[in-house]
């Protein structure tokens, strides 16, 4: 059985029609890319997936059970979370404090358990120095891993990652790419949205286009890199699907 299922997601804002019948799964352990030029629905997929928009047609499936149209904390519960495109740590907390909100809005842990938790995920991500330090004042790097250290820290065990390595320099996207592999052999499946396509074709198993809102194609790494559906879709992208970043 699938970990996720997406099955004809709809979404309409108005007269604009952001997802058409959009289906495809995830399997445990995954790494699935999702990409597409701007604006062709990636975020608001993620936001239906999690609740934080309602589809207007289709279901979401999440290990067997209709999830769609759950609130955002129930559906975090049940073991799905997101990284934000814009990142927003709580500015005023420290870096270990974010992480525990993180734990505890999981909400199966104490507060011993959730820092516990907190301690062992702050290793995992490489954070254990910045821990004191207010989230506002940590690099972007750094902030990037915060944010996988909050979505991990809920006990989720699917994760959504929209454009976690914006912004990065090629060896700090290395280093991204080290860390969503260890994230992946502990047990856990991710989609990643990126733009950086050395990144995205070198970590995912699979990859979905969107463009328009419509899926145009999915397959591996080099079927993607080698279909001229896609090749068109990124001519008037300035994100060209070969750049070099
Ligand atoms: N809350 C919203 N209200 C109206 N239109 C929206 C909203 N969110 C996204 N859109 C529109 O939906 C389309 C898909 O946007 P988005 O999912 O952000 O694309 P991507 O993440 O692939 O760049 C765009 O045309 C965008 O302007
Ligand atoms: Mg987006």
């Amino acid at each position: 059985m699938p970990t996720l299922q997406c099955r004809n997601i709809g979404k309409q804002f108005g007269a604009l029609i952001a997802l058409d019948r959009v289906s495809f799964e995830l399997h445990d352990r995954e790494i699935l890319g999702l990409i597409g030029p701007n604006g062709a629905g990636k975020t608001t997929l993620f936001n239906c997936i999690i609740g934080l928009e309602k589809p207007t047609a289709g279901k979401v499936i999440f290990g067997g059970t209709d999830i769609t149209g759950l609130k955002p904390h129930k559906i975090c519960r049940i073991g799905l979370a997101k990284t934000s495109q814009i990142m927003e740590p709580f500015k005023a907390l420290t870096v270990l404090e974010n992480v525990l909100v993180g734990a505890l809005h999981g909400g199966m842990l104490s507060m011993k358990e959730a820092l516990m938790e907190t301690e062992m995920i702050l290793g995992f991500v490489g954070l254990d120095k910045e821990r004191e330090k207010l989230s506002s004042s940590i690099s972007v790097p750094a902030r990037r891993r915060l944010e996988l250290a909050r979505a991990m820290a809920t006990g989720a065990k699917t994760l959504l990652l929209d454009e976690n390595m914006a912004g990065l320099n090629p060896h700090e996207i290395d280093e991204a790419l080290v860390l969503l592999t260890k994230i992946r052999h502990s047990g856990r499946s991710l989609i990643v949205v990126e733009h950086v396509m050395r990144a995205v074709m070198g970590i995912s198993d699979r990859i979905i286009v969107l463009n328009y809102g419509t899926k145009i194609a999915e397959g591996s790494p080099a079927e993607i890199a080698q279909n001229s559906l896609v090749i068109e879709a990124y001519l008037g992208d300035k994100k060209s699907l070969h750049g070099r970043n």
